[in-house]
């Protein structure tokens, strides 16, 4: 098993695909070769990891800096600094803008992610990455530990509402079809 010190995710939503995310992805691939780092840096796909408006957008761990508004042709440069030099390129590093309201002062960002809180930090595609940040210990316990009815009430009091438009709670839709 290969162990890599450094883990790029590129997001391949639509947002960023229509930016080019996937020549981003090949020529991260290239410039690996090309600079005798593919055996140590490993790039992924993955989903959203951003605001979407500034794409292509990509993280990098262990750092945990998050790239933005490259072309493949910055990923020569982008790869030999962060990768070959360890400096991190400041022009495409997101900035982090507090969000203000003008009568209620700075805010907290508007979205928090729970179910989709391992959203580009993790590979989609690889079960283990899952396994590893504790997926499918719900199921587990639905299917092990709790009565049926007990799992309907749990989804009831969490909230979980669909996403189709009509936002009908899921809980209720459970308890209905029983
Ligand atoms: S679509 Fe890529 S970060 Fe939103």
């Amino acid at each position: 098993m290969a162990f890599y010190r450094s883990h790029v995710l590129v997001c391949v939503d639509p947002e960023c695909l229509a930016k080019g995310a996937h020549e981003i992805v090949d020529a991260l691939q290239d410039e690996l070769v090309a600079q005798g780092l593919i055996d140590e840096i490993q790039v992924f796909e993955t989903s959203r990891i951003g605001g979407c408006a500034d794409g292509p957008e990509m993280m990098v761990y262990p750092e945990g800096v998050h790239y933005l508004g490259m072309t493949a042709d910055d990923i020569p440069f982008l790869v030999e600094e962060h990768f070959l030099k360890g400096r991190t390129v400041e022009r495409f590093r997101e900035v982090v803008k507090p969000v203000v309201d003008e009568e209620l002062g700075p805010l907290r960002p508007k979205e928090v992610r729970g179910v989709l809180r391992n959203c580009g930090e993790i590979d989609p595609n690889n079960i283990e990455d899952y396994l590893a940040t504790d997926g499918y210990q719900a199921l587990g316990k639905a299917l092990f530990e709790m009565t049926p009815e007990s799992v309907i009430d749990e989804v009831l009091k969490s909230g979980l509402r669909g996403r189709g438009g009509a936002g009908f709670p899921a809980g209720r839709k459970w308890a209905l079809t029983r």
